[in-house]
C-alpha cells in the first residue's frame, strides 16, 4: 500500500484553516444565507401537548394575514412517504394525520412573502386538542421497553460468578440528563423546485443522505434532487438525519410553487433535530484487592420516541477498555411520547464512559490504588472481546505522558486534602475510547493548465477542519504547494461521501482523496511515459517523485529528468486531466481499530458556595497520524469545552407533566463559554494507524469522551462528595 509521504512537510503541519478567510469575511455561505429570486419564507407551528389528537386547527385568521401564501396542515398536505436516512429509518413523514406523539411536533407551516409575515401569521393558527395521557418517564410501567435496540449489547465470561468471586463489588447508579446539540448555526433549509427537479441548501452532515431522504419522501428519482451544504454552522450530530422540517421546507416550496426558506428558531432546535437522551446507568464492578477487574455489569436505560426511533449503546467502552474476563453491557430503550433523541457529541460513549470511569474511580478509592495505576493494571493489550490485536494503541503512552504533563504525581490521595488558598482543589482522570467507523467514500481530482488542482467529494465540514486537512492530503500526494490545491465539498453533484459523523470521515475521505490524487499522478505519468517528447518517457509511477508541481525521475547513469504537470497538459493540448479515487475499510488486517485517550482535570471548589471551576485539563489522545496539529488541537479543545458543559452546565429540562421543554433558550440552557474553559493542554500520542493509507483514526468524538468523568472524579477528590448525577451543580454540592 502506498502511504502519504510526509516528505513535503504538508502533513501534520499546523497550517491555518484554508476556509478561515471566507468564514471571517462572511464570504462563506451557510444554508440560511442562500436565497433565490422570488423567495418565500416558512415558519413552523408546533404542538403544545405531548400526546393526543388535534381536535380543531383554525387557520382562517393566519391565511387572511398580510403576505401569507398558504398554511399547510395535515388537512391539505399531500401524502408523503417516510424518508430513509441511510442510517436506520428516517423520521415519520410530517403532517400526515391529526395525531400528536410529542410536545413540539410540527402541526402547521405558514408560508408568506417575508419571514416577519410568516412568523406573525404562525401566531394566529389556533390549535385545540383532545389531549391523552403522555408517557414521559422511563420508569412509567405503561411504556414499552425494548432490550438491545441498538444490537450492540455485549457479553463475555460469567458475570455472576465473577461478582461472587470478587473481593470488592461497587454497586452504583449514575444518571445523565437530556442535552441538546445546540450548534450555533440555526438549522436552515432553502428549497427550490424546477418541475420535478429539487435543489436544497440544508444544514446536513451528509448531502447524499439528505438527497436520498428527500427523493424517497417525494417519490422522485435521486438524480433529480441536488443537496448543497458547503458550510454548516455546526451540528454535533443533529445533522446526521433528515428531519421533518427539511421535508416541510421542500413541501412548502412545491405547494406555493416558489423557492422557500425555513430557519428553525432556537426554541425549535430543542424539539426538531434530536438531542442526547437522558440516561440511567447501573454498574456493578467486581475486583480483587490487587485492583484486577473480574466482572463488569453495566446496564443503561434511555428514552426513545414512540413512532420515530433512535438507539445508541452506552456500554461499548465497558466491553473494550479493560482486560476484564467477565462483562455484560446492556442498553434498553423505553418508548415515550417525546421528541426523537439522536446522536450528539460522542453518542453512547460520552454518557457511558462517564458512568464507567466514575465507577472505576470509586473502586480506586475503595482499594487505595492510584486511579492511573488501577487502569494500567487492567490494560487491554488486545481487544478483550475478540482477542484480536489492536491496529495500533498508545493508551499507555496517553496515561504516562498525560500524567507527566498534568503533574499527577503531586496529587495527595486523600479526598479534601488539597487546597488552593481557601478553595478546595482536586485532581481527577478518566480513560476514553471511541470505535470509529470507516465506510466507503469517493473523490475526484483534476488539474488544469493554470496549475490548479481541484479535488472534490460530497462530504461536509461542520467545523473540525476538513477543508484544510483534505487540501493538505491532496497537496502532499500530488506534490504541489498548498495554495495550488483547492478542495471542494458539500454538493451531491460531487462523488459520494459518507456522513461527517462517527469520527470516521477523515479516514474515509482522506483515503479517497489520497487515492484520487495518486490516480491523477498515475495518469500524468502514463501520459508522459508514452510520449517521446517527454523527458519522462518510459518512466513508471514507481520511478517518479513530485514536488512543486514538477515530476522527476532519476535515471541510471543520467541526471534527473522531469517536467511539470502543466507542461504535460500543454504538450497534449488538454484542458484538464482528472481521476477518480475511492476508499473503503481495509479488510485484510486481522486487527481492531480504536481511538484512545486519557483525560486529566483539575478543579477548584468553593467550600462555602459549592461553585466548581475547572482550572486545568490535559487531554492525551491517540488519534493515529495527526494531519494538522493546529486544527486537531482545536477539535480537542472544542470537545473538552463540550465535556465541561456536560459535567457542570448542560441540561435540557422538561416539564414532567406536559413534556414542554422549560429552558429552550441560550439564556437558560447553559453551555460552557470562554470563562468556563481554562487552558487545555493537548498531547497527541501514537503513530500512523495501518487501517488506512493516510494513517489516521479520527478524533471527532474522542475529544469529549472522558472529560465529564475526569471532572466528576476531580470534584470528589476536592470535596469528598461523590456526585453521580450530571450536571454537577452548586445545589448538589451544598
Ligand atoms: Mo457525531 S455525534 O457522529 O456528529
Amino acid at each position: 500500500m502506498t502511504t502519504v509521504s510526509q516528505t513535503t512537510g504538508l502533513i501534520g503541519a499546523g497550517v491555518d484553516r484554508v476556509d478561515g478567510p471566507a468564514k471571517v469575511t462572511g464570504a462563506a455561505r451557510y444554508p440560511a444565507d442562500f436565497g433565490f429570486a422570488d423567495l418565500a419564507h416558512a415558519v413552523l407551528v408546533q404542538s403544545t401537548i405531548a400526546a393526543g389528537r388535534i381536535r380543531r386547527l383554525g387557520t382562517t385568521r393566519a391565511e387572511a394575514s398580510p403576505g401569507v401564501l398558504t398554511v399547510i396542515t395535515h388537512r391539505n398536505a399531500p401524502r408523503l412517504a417516510r424518508g430513509s436516512g441511510g442510517l436506520g429509518i428516517g423520521p415519520p413523514a410530517p403532517l400526515q394525520d391529526d395525531r400528536i406523539v410529542h410536545h413540539g411536533q410540527h402541526i402547521a407551516v405558514v408560508v408568506a412573502e417575508t419571514l416577519e409575515q410568516a412568523a406573525a401569521a404562525a401566531r394566529l393558527v389556533e390549535a385545540e386538542y383532545d389531549a391523552a395521557e403522555p408517557l414521559l418517564d422511563v420508569s412509567d410501567p405503561r411504556a414499552e421497553r425494548v432490550e438491545n435496540a441498538s444490537g450492540r449489547d455485549v457479553t463475555r465470561g460469567d458475570v455472576p460468578a465473577g461478582l461472587a468471586a470478587a473481593d470488592v463489588v461497587m454497586d452504583v447508579t449514575y444518571t445523565t440528563p437530556a442535552q441538546t446539540n445546540n450548534p450555533l448555526g440555526l438549522f436552515a433549509t432553502t428549497a427550490a423546485w424546477d418541475g420535478d427537479l429539487l435543489t436544497v441548501h440544508d444544514s446536513t452532515q451528509g448531502p447524499a443522505f439528505a438527497r436520498t431522504a428527500l427523493a424517497v419522501s417525494f417519490g422522485v428519482p435521486e438524480g433529480g434532487v441536488r443537496v448543497l451544504a458547503p458550510f454548516v454552522g455546526g451540528a454535533f450530530g443533529a445533522g446526521l438525519r433528515t428531519w421533518p422540517h427539511v421535508v416541510l421546507a421542500a413541501l412548502a416550496a412545491r405547494m406555493v410553487d416558489r423557492p422557500v426558506k425555513l430557519v428553525l428558531t432556537r426554541a425549535q432546535m430543542f424539539t426538531s433535530v434530536g438531542y442526547r437522551p437522558p440516561t440511567v446507568q447501573h454498574l456493578r464492578v467486581g475486583a480483587m484487592r490487587t485492583g484486577e477487574l473480574v466482572a463488569l455489569d453495566h446496564e443503561g436505560t434511555e428514552p426513545d420516541a414512540l413512532e420515530d426511533h433512535f438507539a445508541e449503546s452506552l456500554t461499548r467502552s465497558t466491553a473494550v477498555l479493560y482486560r476484564c474476563p467477565s462483562v455484560s453491557g446492556r442498553t434498553r430503550q423505553v418508548r415515550l411520547t417525546v421528541a426523537c433523541p439522536t446522536w450528539m457529541r460522542g453518542p453512547g460513549e460520552a454518557p457511558g464512559v462517564f458512568a464507567l470511569e466514575c465507577a472505576l474511580d470509586e473502586l480506586a478509592y475503595e482499594l487505595g490504588i492510584d486511579p492511573v495505576e488501577l487502569r494500567l493494571r487492567n490494560y487491554a493489550e488486545v481487544h478483550p472481546q475478540t482477542g484480536l490485536p489492536w491496529s495500533s494503541k498508545a493508551l499507555r503512552d496517553c496515561y504516562e505522558r498525560g500524567a507527566q504533563a498534568f503533574g499527577w504525581s503531586h496529587r495527595t490521595p486523600e479526598p479534601r486534602s488539597m487546597r488552593s488558598g481557601r478553595l478546595l482543589a482536586g485532581y481527577g482522570m478518566a480513560s476514553a475510547y471511541y470505535p470509529y467507523v470507516q465506510v466507503a467514500c469517493q473523490a475526484r481530482a483534476s488539474l488544469s493548465p493554470d496549475g490548479m488542482a481541484i479535488v472534490c467529494s460530497a462530504a461536509t465540514d461542520i467545523g473540525p477542519g476538513t477543508y484544510t486537512v483534505m487540501t493538505q492530503v491532496a497537496a502532499d500526494t500530488l506534490g504541489m504547494p498548498l495554495d495550488r490545491v483547492r478542495f471542494e465539498l458539500g454538493d451531491t453533484g460531487m462523488p459520494p461521501a459518507p456522513l461527517q459523523g462517527g469520527s470516521g470521515l477523515t479516514a474515509a475521505l482522506g483515503s479517497a482523496v489520497h487515492d484520487a490524487c495518486r490516480q491523477l499522478l498515475r495518469a500524468f505519468v502514463e501520459l508522459a511515459a508514452r510520449d517521446n517528447d517527454s523527458p519522462l518517457r518510459g518512466c513508471s509511477l514507481r520511478d517518479v517523485t513530485v514536488a512543486d508541481g514538477r515530476l522527476s525521475a532519476s535515471r541510471a547513469g543520467g541526471p534527473a529528468a522531469g517536467e511539470t504537470y502543466t507542461a504535460i497538459l500543454a504538450r497534449h493540448g488538454l484542458a484538464e486531466l482528472s481521476a477518480d479515487g475511492a476508499s473503503a475499510r481495509r479488510g485484510d488486517l486481522d486487527a481492531e481499530p480504536g481511538i484512545f485517550a486519557a483525560k486529566f482535570a483539575e478543579v477548584q471548589v468553593d467550600p462555602d458556595l459549592g461553585l466548581v471551576r475547572v482550572t486545568r485539563v490535559v487531554a492525551a489522545v491517540d488519534g493515529g497520524r495527526i494531519l494538522n496539529e493546529k486544527t486537531a488541537t482545536s477539535q480537542i479543545i472544542g470537545g473538552t469545552a463540550g465535556g465541561i458543559g456536560m459535567a457542570l452546565l448542560e441540561e435540557t429540562l422538561s416539564d414532567p407533566a406536559t413534556g414542554r421543554i422549560a429552558n429552550a433558550t441560550f439564556g437558560d440552557y447553559l453551555v460552557a463559554v470562554n470563562a468556563d474553559v481554562p487552558d487545555i493542554d493537548v498531547i497527541f500520542c501514537g503513530e500512523p494507524d495501518p487501517m488506512n493509507p493516510i494513517g489516521v483514526k479520527g478524533i471527532g468524538e474522542i475529544a469529549i469522551v472522558g472529560v465529564a468523568p475526569a471532572i466528576a472524579n476531580a470534584v470528589f477528590h476536592a470535596t469528598g462528595r461523590r456526585i453521580r448525577s450530571l450536571p454537577i451543580t452548586a445545589e448538589q454540592l451544598l
